[in-house]
């Protein structure tokens, strides 16, 4: 069974309308904290994992990581006991301003050295949203710019820190965790792999293929796609699958986030396929992941096939009189998960 090393569940309806969409197909997930407010404890990450916990349906076997949101206010000494009881599993940095619920980041990387040097004390995995914020740096050379500026500074000042550069979107991001100590992975999306940024803008504009980071351009997911299925032990799959309601996308400001996490393995599959890979498939959804976060591989399988015919995507999933619109790559898909 695949795993999904980066997910948003949300909270409240929202919460209840996702959750079997993911425990569904993935066996353990790592939950993001920007909710509103944001999880900024242990104490508040335990009671978010029981309020997930009561969702999951009772045939399904899952089992949520949880984060803690990263401030320039983080105690040290909280994180480091929810991390030591096992309570969380890992640290989210998102510089301010971000992204979606991001206000509460951090503004200085400076600030939060510390606590990184805790957590690489611990051994506490540091997951990183890699995108500086200001507003000069354009949108699409945000991610490359925070590598410059503040993820070589991390990794040089904390080499035995375990990082994961998430949901990468770029050449660079591809060449600099290739290249950098053996503790840096990345995270790779289905729709960073399926679209590029093109795909913003076929015939008008597309809010539901708004997502942060921003697409790029083929050559970036072409690099994307050549380490996903190579079978590298540095990249694996967080989906970063990202519910928002369709009013709220379709908008004079929508919201940035896919949500993909229905068929992100039918799409997945197809991917790999099209690109000869299908046999590094599983690396991607369910080794190379667990295997960097020193976890046993998943024992039980899900089972893909391959129809005749494209599947057909449900276009929604309702959430009281509202709605989440489902991610499709407008491709045709011929794998199913079954
Ligand atoms: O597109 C995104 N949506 N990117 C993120 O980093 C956050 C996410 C969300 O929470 O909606
Ligand atoms: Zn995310």
């Amino acid at each position: 069974k695949p795993d999904d090393w980066h997910v948003h569940f949300r909270d409240r309806e929202i919460l209840k309308a996702v959750v079997p969409e993911t425990s569904r197909t993935f066996a353990r997930a790592i939950v993001m904290p920007n909710l509103k407010p944001p999880i900024l404890n242990g104490k508040q990450a335990i009671q978010y994992k029981e309020r997930i916990k009561k969702i999951i349906p009772k045939t399904d076997y899952f089992e949520p990581f949880m984060t803690i949101y990263l401030t320039e206010k983080t105690n040290k000494k909280d994180l480091k006991e929810a991390y030591n009881s096992r309570d969380v599993f890992a640290a989210k940095l998102y510089p301010a301003g971000a992204t979606t619920n991001s206000d509460s980041g951090v503004k200085d990387i400076k600030k939060i050295m510390p606590v990184l040097e805790t957590m690489a004390k611990v051994g506490m995995p540091l997951l990183i949203h890699g995108e500086v914020t200001h507003k000069e740096v354009d949108i699409f050379d945000r991610e490359k710019v925070f590598i410059d500026q503040n993820l070589d500074f991390i990794c040089k000042e904390l080499p035995e820190l375990k990082i994961t550069l998430e949901h990468i979107t770029t050449e660079e991001a591809t060449m600099y965790v290739n290249q950098g100590n053996r503790n840096l992975v990345a995270t790779i999306t289905p729709h960073h792999l399926a679209l590029n940024r093109n795909a913003i803008f076929v015939g008008g504009i597309r809010p539901h293929n708004y997502c942060l980071p921003i697409l790029k351009r083929e050559k970036h997911r072409r690099a994307l796609i050549k380490v996903a299925t190579s079978g590298n032990k540095k990249f694996f799959l967080g989906t970063d699958t990202a519910p928002h309601f369709t009013s709220d996308k379709e908008n004079c400001c929508g919201c940035a986030g896919i949500f993909n996490a229905t068929y992100c393995m039918s799409i997945l599959a197809q991917i790999f396929e099209d690109n000869n890979s299908i046999k590094n498939l599983e690396k991607f959804t369910s080794l190379n992941g667990s295997n960097h976060y020193g976890l046993s591989k998943n024992k039980t399988k899900i089972k893909l096939l391959k129809r005749n015919n494209p599947i057909i995507f449900k276009k929604q999933i309702k959430v009281g009189n509202n709605s989440i619109s489902v991610f499709n790559p407008d491709f045709p898909v011929y794998w199913e998960v079954i």
